[in-house]
Formats: C-alpha cells, structure tokens, sequence
C-alpha cells in the first residue's frame, strides 16, 4: 500500500489526536493495514499487559493516565514495596521469607523451565510455608501487598517489574541497587524504586542474562542480553563498572513507531516521507545516521516498511531489534564468543553469508567495524536498495565514520578508493538529532552525489530550521531546501511517481529565521571561568 494511502490519519489538523485516532482504529481492527495475509497474531498471554498507545515524546498533551502502570500479574502496580522506604523492617522481613523461599526451591527457580503456572503454584505454597513459619508482623491488607512483593521478586525482576510493565516508560537504567532512572517521552527522571540490596539486584542481573545462556562474573564483566518479551538489556558488573553492576534495560517497543507517528511527532514531515518512500522503493541506498538513542534503529524500521512485500528482506542485527511486516523475512543475528572465546559470529561474517542468500534488500541494524566494506560492495554489486545506520553526529561524520570502518576491514586500500566506493554505494544520508528536550527528528537529508578530486560531494534536500523555543521546547520546521536531487530522473524512469513539489523550498521572509547560537571555544569557556588559558606558562 502506498505511503499516501496508510496516512489518512495523519492529514489531521491536531497531531496528537490523529495519532491517537490512528492508534484507536488500529486496536479495534485486528487486521493489519497492509495488504497481504499476515500470519495469525498468537493469543496474548493474559497476564501480559497490553501496551496501549506509545506516549507522544514531549507532546503537547500529557495523559495522565499512561504514567499509571499497566497491573501485572496481580500486583498492585504503582504501589510497589521496592520503593526506598523508611520502613527497614519490612525490607528485612521480605529478605528473610524470600530467602526461605528459595532456599526450599531451590534449583527448580534455576533450571530453564523457569516461567509456567506450575512454578507459580509451587511459589505460593512455599511462601505460604514460610509464612507460616516465620512470625511476619503485618495487617492483612499489608500482608497480600508483601506476598505480591515477594512473587515478583522470586518470579520476576523486583523493582524492575512495575517500569517494565508501564508503558511509558522506554528505557531503564540502574546505576546501583538503590539507584533506578528510567526514561519517558526521551527525558530520563529518577525513581524510588529500589532493590533489596546489592544481593538481590546480582539475583537479577544473574537471572535476565542465564536465561539467555550467557553468564556475568569477573572474568566475563561486560554482557548483552534480552528479556522474553524482546527488550534488549546490557549490564556491566566490576571490575569495570567502577561502583557496582550497572544494568540497562532498552524496552521493546510492543507498538513500534510508524512513519504516521513520526509524522505526528514532527519527526519528519510529510513530504519528507513521501521521499524517503520514493527512495527505499527505488532503491537507493539509505544511510541512517545519528547518535545514541537519536532513533536510528526506529527510524531504519520505517524505511524498512516502505519495501515492497514481493522482495526478498535480510535483516542483520547485533540484538534483533527490527520489527519489519513484510512477509519474506529472513532475521540474523549476531553472536559473541563463548567463555572459550570461541564461537563469535560478528555482523560482518552474516553479511558475507547474506549475499549468499538471494536477497533483494539487506537491512544492517548498525555498521561498526569492517562489515561496512561488505556492506558497500553489496549496495554497489546488485543489492541495490540496501539500508543501514551508522553512529556519527552529521552527515560529513557519517562518511569520514565509514572511511575508518572500511580500514577496519583488514585491506590496504587506498584513501581515493575506499572513498569511490562510499561515493557511488551511498545515495542518500538521513541525520537524526535528539534535542534536549527528548524530541528525536530528523535534522538533515544529503545527496551523496559523487567524488570531485579527494572529497565526497553532499548536497542537502532537506533540512532542519530551529525557531525560537517555546518554554524549553525546540520548535521549528523540516522543509527542503529547494534542489532538486540528482537522482530524481533515475528514480521517476523506475516507475516511482514523487511530485517535484516536495523539493519546493517554502518562501517565506528570510529575516523570521532565527540564527544558531554561536558556541564559545573552550579556551573562552576557561577564559570566563578564570583558569588558565592553554598554552600559557605558569
Ligand atoms: N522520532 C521519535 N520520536 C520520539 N521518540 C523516538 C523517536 N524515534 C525513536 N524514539 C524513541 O527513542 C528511543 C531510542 O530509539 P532507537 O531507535 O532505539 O535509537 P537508536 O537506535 O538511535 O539508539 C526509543 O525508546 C524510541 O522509542
Ligand atoms: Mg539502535
């Protein structure tokens, strides 16, 4: 289905209303808006909470009801224990029963059939028993609130549980057992959710990352891993965390954000979209590049949805974070080495093995070593259409980023050459920036458009102009900077209609436009804070 005919929403005068018109008729409709059969979607487990609309970053419409968590297996949700109470005693009975606990369960909680009503059942009986046995001072109102403490302790991830299960919430982060952070609408805020203490936080660190097989310990400090429902987690333990394990937890987005969304978001406008659909369908080559938690992998699942579903997709990820509709889908991922050091399968080596496949498109999550070598012979040899994200601040960075990975690659090539095949793989360059207020968009579009002696030629089709913030918030527009590209004969003799118009610069009095703050060096920034100027002999 054509972009312009999936965003009918999106015509809407209010953003936030039309997302949130779309979201609605997407959850009353079951049938997924595009034209092939999906496979039968598999009955949600109950107990799962349903991730309702994603909240609109930095909207102008707070919903309050959204920062209530979604109940989750019959715990009271917002009301969680693992708050950092005055209340010692109560932290220390809870340690004392669910030690009980586990220690009459003992390897049962361990083994990989960890999840299941049968292990719940077992769970309460024992917690019941020890219960029984010790003497817990507490009301009986306060008594169920304990007993659903200590079941997500044993059979969840404790204080993790509650921001997991709010959708709000999309990144968490815990710096100490007592330390949690979490991330909403792009802008990180501190919680009161604890641990028991460091015993207990290692608990379940230990139990996210053996579930996948892997393991967390000293010698082994630093590791990737993924939670059942598909939210990636990284945690770095001592030695190198210098003050104690350190876990991050990226949530997989149930409802991940469509072009409509970033539509809404004012991520991209629409005649942004209309020509990164007429891009991806005429294969160009797309490299999407921004910094952490700029929205790369987001938006490189946007323009995966504007492939067509008669070609054949490869997805290549580090963690399988691509949530792509298409029908013929074939998924790889990464594998780092075993305890042994054996075993690694890197990015580069699927790659490789992809071309072997008979891929129309090969979509790489991220390039960050010598994988961008292979990655620019396919989208030179016959792989055309081919997309990818890279971490680098602007365009300009982006390529001199790939120059240094295709180093990595082990040839000695020559700098002219390694540049040629950058010039001639990569059509166009999508820059993502994340503003300080947590608003992720698009800031720059650039036509690669060829070599002239040593440097690569850019050329911006679109670009951001920031305005006069309002209250904090970044305002401003997305709007093309009036060139017509390059490759717009090419892209129309392949049978992809774009209406010339989207290259239309808007005219407008130029004296509205407000100017870039201009940054002080730091020699000034020392100058001002009375230090020394570099250079300067004392
Ligand atoms: N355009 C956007 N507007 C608002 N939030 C976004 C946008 N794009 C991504 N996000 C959110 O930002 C976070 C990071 O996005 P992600 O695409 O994983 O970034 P990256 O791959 O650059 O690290 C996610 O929680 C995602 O939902
Ligand atoms: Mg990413």
């Amino acid at each position: 289905m054509k972009l312009s005919e999936r965003l009918g929403a999106v015509e809407s005068e209010d953003a936030a209303e039309a997302t949130k018109a779309a979201k609605a008729a997407k959850t009353t409709k079951p049938v997924p808006p595009r034209a092939t059969p999906a496979p039968e979607p598999a009955p949600e487990p109950a107990e799962r909470p349903t991730r309702p609309t994603r909240p609109t970053p930095a909207g102008p419409t707070p919903r309050s009801e959204r920062h209530e968590p979604a109940p989750k297996d019959g715990a009271p949700p917002a009301e969680r224990s693992t708050r950092k109470r005055s209340n010692v005693g109560w932290e220390v009975t809870k340690k004392r029963v669910r030690d009980l606990v586990l220690a009459d369960l003992g390897p049962r909680l361990t083994g990989s059939k960890r999840v299941g009503p049968e292990l719940d059942k077992e769970v309460k009986a024992a917690l019941d028993r020890a219960l029984q046995r010790e003497d817990v001072r507490i009301s009986p109102v306060e008594r169920s609130k304990f007993v659903a403490e200590v079941l997500s302790d044993i059979l969840g991830y404790g204080p993790l549980d509650a921001p997991l299960a709010d959708p709000t919430v999309t990144e968490i982060m815990c710096n100490a057992y007592d330390q949690i952070w979490v991330e909403r609408r792009g802008v990180i805020e501190p919680t009161d959710l604890a641990f028991t203490d460091d015993g207990q936080y290692r608990q379940v660190i230990d139990k996210i990352v053996t579930a996948v097989g892997r393991r967390v310990d000293e010698s082994s400090p630093m590791v990737d891993a993924r939670l059942p429902d598909g939210s990636r987690v990284n945690a770095v333990v001592p030695p190198l965390a210098l003050n104690g394990a350190v876990l991050t937890i990226r949530k997989f987005a149930e409802d991940p954000y469509t072009v409509a969304d970033l539509i809404n978001f004012g991520s991209m406008t629409m005649d942004l979209a209309l020509f990164l659909e007429a891009a991806v369908r005429g294969k160009l080559n797309v490299l999407v590049s921004g910094g952490t938690g700029t929205g790369k992998t987001t938006t490189l699942n946007v323009l995966s949805s504007f492939i067509p579903e008669r070609e054949r997709i490869v997805t290549i990820e580090d963690a399988a974070e691509l949530q792509l509709q298409q029908p013929h889908i074939v998924r790889l991922e990464s594998r780092p080495a075993n305890s042994e050091g054996k075993g690694e399968v890197r990015i580069r080596d699927l790659v490789r093995n992809a071309l072997r496949m008979r891929p129309d498109r090969i979509v790489v999550g991220e390039v960050r070593g010598g994988e961008a070598l292979d990655m620019l012979q396919a989208m030179n040899t016959g792989h055309a259409g081919s997309i990818t994200t890279v971490h680098a601040n602007t365009a300009r960075d982006a390529l001199s980023r790939l120059e240094t990975m295709v180093l990595m690659a082990g040839f000695d090539l020559p700098m002219r050459a390694i540049r040629e095949q950058i010039a001639s793989a990569i059509n166009i360059i999508v820059q993502l920036e994340r503003a300080s207020d947590g608003t992720r968009r698009i800031i720059s579009v650039e036509e690669v458009q060829g070599l002239e002696g040593d440097i690569i030629l850019l050329q911006q089709l679109f670009r951001y102009v920031p305005r006069t913030s309002v209250d904090g918030r970044q305002v401003g527009e997305i709007e093309a900077a009036g060139l017509r590209p390059k490759f717009l004969d090419a892209l129309v003799h392949s049978g992809v209609d774009l209406p010339a118009s989207v290259f239309q610069a808007p005219v407008r009095p130029r004296e509205v436009r407000s100017k870039t703050r201009s940054v002080p060096s730091v020699a000034e920034l020392i100058a001002r804070s009375g230090g020394p100027v570099p250079g300067a002999r004392r």
